[in-house]
């Protein structure tokens, strides 16, 4: 294990998170600069006080998360905590990076891809929703060629992501077809419907979701925002460690949300 320069390191991830021209709601890239060499690298779903002091903690001098700093919509002040993660990142001299929209579409690691293949379905069996679908197109569909019960699918996206997943379960019990939209799908709902999949995986749910679900007879489990965020940025991760052969430990946190 040895160091790589920070150029040689930004031009492959770069292009290998394809995020030239990309319009998203935070910068992707680099976010903080820090030192030029990097000798290890911290990776997070996202960039809070936490995952910065474990990152000084194994003297990392890069960290990687898919939720960065500077949304579109916050305050383009440096205050409050947003004052502190900077002034440790800056202190420390430590890089941050954010990987948002690349990584959920990414072709190879997408959180949705890594999904489907972690509860078996095979890759050749996954599929981007039709383009019609407009709105879905960060959505992965797999399909199980033999059907699988729906129990059984809940079993193993709990196994997969290490979670108790919620569901509401008004659909058939058997599922062919599920359509996976990690983060906050939950708005997405009424495409979904338009879609006819058997099964919705996303993140979350609001109040109505249950409502609804009932009256379309539709099978739907959200395992978290945090949790079905995981897979792609822990999947980079083991991409990084294998091209450059340096240290690179996901900083897990426990988050329902
Ligand atoms: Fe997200």
């Amino acid at each position: 294990m040895g160091w790589i320069d920070r150029s040689d390191f930004e031009n492959w991830i770069y292009q290998y998170m394809g995020i030239s021209g990309f319009s998203d709601y935070l910068p992707n890239g680099l976010q903080v600069e820090g030192t030029d060499r990097i000798s290890k690298v911290v990776t997070a779903v996202s960039i809070n006080r936490h995952v910065i002091e474990e990152a000084i903690k194994v003297g990392a001098e890069a960290i990687i998360v898919h939720h960065g700093l500077f949304w579109k919509n916050d305050e383009p002040t440096v205050t409050l905590y947003r004052k502190q993660r900077i002034k440790l990142l800056l202190e420390n001299e430590i890089n941050l990076y954010a990987f948002h929209l690349p990584l959920d579409i990414h072709p190879e690691i997408s959180h949705n891809r890594m999904i489907l293949e972690g509860i078996g379905v095979e890759s050749s069996a996954i599929t981007p929703p039709p383009p019609e679908f407009s709105g879905l197109e960060y959505g992965l569909i797999g399909r199980f060629s033999r059907g699988i019960e729906f129990k059984d699918l809940v079993s193993a996206l709990n196994s997969y992501l290490e979670v108790d997943s919620k569901y509401f379960n008004f659909g058939g019990e058997r599922v062919e077809t599920v359509l996976v939209v990690s983060g906050a799908g939950r708005t997405l709902l009424d495409k979904v419907l338009n879609l006819g999949v058997d099964a919705y995986i996303t993140g979350d749910a609001q109040e109505n979701t249950g409502y609804i679900c009932k009256e379309m007879s539709f099978n739907y489990i959200y395992a978290g925002h945090y949790n079905t965020e995981k897979p792609g940025i822990v999947a980079l991760g083991d991409k990084i460690r294998e091209i450059f052969n340096i240290d690179v430990v996901f900083i897990s946190q426990s988050n329902e949300l």
